[in-house]
């Protein structure tokens, strides 16, 4: 641990901190500059301790892996820590810690659910999003009721026990149609569960579609700083009413997903603390983690990429933070690298999502720029998942993969004593490139 550094090493490290500080002040003016001072006091401490002392990163982040494997959490600057100094050394410790937890309670299965995209017809105007309503270039398109039971026919017939109703805030499908939707999927496939992803709506809403016999509901909460989500969407749009959308659906007994984008433009990576933390709090019982992709037809479209490897280490956090948790290894994670999908597994994942909707609309349902989309039939489309999977060492069950409650051992709120000195708030940029 004794260490002496030479005057030049201490004069370059002074330097060095010098201009992150003043980059981090500039980028920090731009985000939010009611806290510069906070975020500058931040950044000198976590460099300072990853500059000053490059041999004892490895043990840091050994530490805060361990400690968060065994109480299930960690401080905000713990977290903040672990984001800013990953490397290849730090990942693969926390994807195998992660596999290991996800081995423990769902041994070798990967659980299937058949994505069912209804409709690109979509009311909200979220900038990142090409099927936005501003976009007049996306070509529309909605199924009907019929179409969608010969999805769920030819996935039932394939193994799938989990039928994900996905699509835009389409007016056109009012509550009637959908609860006519889910009953109908129900009494023809009583042995599946049917989720819905079908954004914001009333509790009313919520609750007859959940007493018509849906069983999930996915909403990302996309971001969980308000200042962070009003710049990714549009003023009628609150992350107010994203989270009353989400408690609602959890107070009427939903299995609820919820989520969020990594490297989305302006996020910051305290603003993926933020996110950590509020699902920690939230305690969902799915969660959706995928890059930010850019679509050319969107306002962000000439903005960076979100980081695959951010995304895993999201993942293999997430996979610690909450055992039992259900995590999709995402399309947009197949989409940014031909291999994501399988990296996600083996980052902590326990989920795919592969497309049942009709291959003549799959093109259509373009939320980012080249999303993954092979034009197989359903049929080859799981054949080739099942074949990937069994590289891994996973199997496909038959099987809905419902979320099972697990008796906490160990209170996750008892919390071990921080490695680090308590810093009031704090904020970093995110690398929003692979
Ligand atoms: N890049 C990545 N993910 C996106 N989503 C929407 N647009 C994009 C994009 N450009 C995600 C959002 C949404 C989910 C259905 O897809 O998180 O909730």
């Amino acid at each position: 641990m004794n260490r002496t550094f030479s005057p030049f090493a201490i004069a370059f490290t002074e330097r060095l901190c010098y201009y992150i500080n003043k980059y981090y002040r500039t980028e920090f003016a731009r985000v939010r500059p009611e806290q510069e001072g906070e975020r500058i006091e931040h950044c000198i401490f976590v460099y300072y301790l990853s500059i000053l002392m490059p041999s004892h990163k490895d043990f840091f982040m050994k530490r805060l892996i361990d400690k968060l494997a065994a109480t299930q959490t960690l401080e905000k600057e713990e977290l903040l820590y672990l984001l800013l100094n990953y490397d290849d050394n730090g990942s693969e410790y926390l994807f195998a810690r992660a596999r290991d937890v996800a081995k423990q309670h769902f041994g070798d299965q990967i659980y299937l659910r058949g994505l069912i995209e209804l409709s690109n017809y979509c009311k909200c105007d979220c900038l990142y999003c090409g099927i936005r309503r501003s976009n007049k270039n996306a070509e529309r398109y909605r199924l009907t009721p019929e179409e969608v039971l010969d999805c769920c026919e030819i996935g039932h017939k394939l193994g799938f026990r989990t039928f994900v109703l996905q699509g835009g805030e389409d007016r056109h499908f009012s509550d009637d149609i959908i609860v006519s939707m889910v009953e109908s999927i129900k009494s023809a496939y009583p042995d599946s569960a049917i989720t819905l992803s079908l954004g914001e709506k009333s509790k009313d809403s919520y609750q007859r579609y959940f007493n018509a016999g849906a069983d999930r509901y996915l909403l990302r909460h996309e971001t969980a700083d308000p200042i962070h989500y009003a710049r990714l969407h549009p003023k009628s749009q609150t992350l107010q009413n994203r989270m009353k959308c989400l408690y609602d659906l959890k107070s009427i007994g939903y299995q609820v997903g919820t989520g969020f984008m990594v490297g989305s433009p302006y996020q910051t990576l305290e603003n993926l603390v933020s996110d950590l933390l509020f699902i920690r709090e939230f305690q969902p019982h799915m969660v959706g983690v995928g890059p930010f992709l850019p679509h050319h037809d969107t306002p962000f479209g000439h903005h960076a990429k979100g980081s695959m490897e951010l995304t895993l280490l999201m993942i293999a956090i997430l996979r610690l933070m909450i055992p039992n948790l259900l995590i999709p290894s995402t399309t947009a994670l197949g989409t940014i690298h031909c291999t994501g999908r399988e990296q996600g597994i083996l980052a902590g994942a326990n989920v795919i999502m592969p497309n049942l909707s009709p291959t003549t609309v799959r093109k259509k349902y373009l939320l980012y720029d080249n999303k993954i989309s092979t034009g197989q039939e359903a049929a080859e489309g799981v054949i080739d998942l099942r074949n990937r999977m069994q590289t891994l060492g996973y199997r496909i069950p038959v099987s809905r993969g419902d979320y099972r409650p697990v008796h906490q051992h160990g209170n996750t709120r008892h919390l071990s004593p921080s490695l680090y000195p308590p810093i009031e708030r704090s904020t970093s940029h995110v690398q929003s490139s692979i």
